[in-house]
């Protein structure tokens, strides 16, 4: 099968998979309790995907070039079985890494089952070691003893750790150092991410953004820190390593040194609709194509015409402007 390259040249090669749109936690940066309370709708179970239905998707998407895959939501773990699901997708020729983005709550019910299943690694979200600034931030009053014990259940399992720390000023950036000092030497590289524009419900600002460069800086006088090179084409994180030999650190600078040029990543929401943006405003409906009469041909056509038309630049481009513009929100697509 021949890979599809869009308008930009740039391959297909990732596909984020987002599993439900729920989540037990409400972070004040991408679930706000406002919008995401009690009246909040969420997917109906006959609205999302069955596995069987993502595990067709990724067949075909194998074969337009898509090798690494990542499962998302909301917190994936809330889906039933999803150890069936990652068991069915390490079996699709072709397809190299599985990787999930969890908030670790249900890692140590789940970790084991899913190391056996196929899962390669994990990526745990967790935005402090101070528990109060913590339970501020997930905003669900869940401490974070908890995500470190979903930690050693994954390392007891053989999953290599990342740690996602989303920055956003005057809510966390003081837990920086703390977090770097917790995790260096422990062979979970910790990531940085600055606070984004995704969706419509979190009242993001620029002024909430801290530059990954002052977090370099800060860790790097800490600790002192030298640029490593990208692991592969299009990575998302830059790297670092602290050059005393005890692991290395990611930031995620989609604000302030936005990394579109080379982004070879598509979504696939729970409902079954397909994103070539995190900051798209609208996706393309394959449900209705998985349900439908069409074969596998039709479907490949159907994403080989979606990824060659695309030219999605959002962080390129991103002012004031466009981020009042209607975006899905992150807990619907994924991390
Ligand atoms: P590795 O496969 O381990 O390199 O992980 P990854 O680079 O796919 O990163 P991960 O899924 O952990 O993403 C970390 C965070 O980066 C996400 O939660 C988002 O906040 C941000 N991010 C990931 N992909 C994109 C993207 O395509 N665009 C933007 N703007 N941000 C992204
Ligand atoms: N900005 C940056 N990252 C975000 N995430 C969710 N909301 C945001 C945001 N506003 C990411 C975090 C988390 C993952 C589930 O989603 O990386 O780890
Ligand atoms: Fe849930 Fe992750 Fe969003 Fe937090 S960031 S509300 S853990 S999906
Ligand atoms: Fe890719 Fe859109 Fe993120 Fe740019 S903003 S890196 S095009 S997902």
């Amino acid at each position: 099968m021949e890979p599809v390259l869009d308008t930009r040249s740039r391959p297909l090669r990732d596909l984020r998979i987002s599993v439900t749109d729920r989540c037990d936690f409400r972070c004040v940066y991408c679930m706000p309790k406002e919008i995401f309370g009690r009246d909040f709708e969420f997917l109906r179970r006959s609205e999302l995907l069955t596995f069987e239905e993502i595990a067709r998707v990724v067949r075909i998407a194998a074969g337009l070039g898509v090798h690494k895959l990542r499962l998302t939501g909301g917190e994936p773990l809330l889906r039933r079985d999803l150890e069936r699901l990652v068991g069915m997708l390490a079996e699709i020729d072709g397809i190299d890494d599985i990787a999930m983005t969890t908030n670790g709550s249900l890692l140590p019910r789940k970790a084991q089952a899913l190391a056996d299943a196929g899962l390669r690694r994990v990526t745990v979200s967790l935005d402090s070691l101070d528990d109060d600034v913590f339970r501020a931030v997930n905003d669900v009053d869940f401490p974070v003893e908890r995500v470190l014990d979903g930690i050693a259940a994954a390392v007891a399992a053989g999953l290599p750790v990342k740690v996602n720390m989303v920055v956003k000023r005057g809510l966390n950036e003081g837990s920086v150092l703390d977090m770097a000092g917790h995790f260096r030497g422990t062979g979970h590289i910790l990531r940085l991410i600055e606070y984004m524009d995704v969706g419509t419900t979190n009242g993001w600002q620029m002024d909430d953004v801290v530059p990954a460069a002052e977090l370099v800086e800060a860790i790097g006088a800490e600790w002192p820190l030298e640029p490593v090179d990208p692991a592969y084409p299009g990575e998302v994180a830059r790297r670092y390593r602290y050059a005393d030999g005890a692991g290395e650190i990611g930031v995620i600078a989609s604000v302030t040194q936005p990394f579109c040029h080379d982004c070879s990543r598509a979504r696939l929401s729970a409902e079954g609709r397909l994103y070539t943006c995190l900051f798209a405003a609208a996706g393309h409906d394959l449900r209705g194509r998985l349900r439908g009469d069409g074969g596998d041909e039709q479907l490949d056509a159907f994403l080989r015409r979606i990824w060659g038309r695309r030219s999605d630049r959002y962080s390129e481009l991103r002012t004031a402007e466009t981020s009042r513009r209607p975006k899905v929100e992150m807990s619907h697509i994924g991390g």
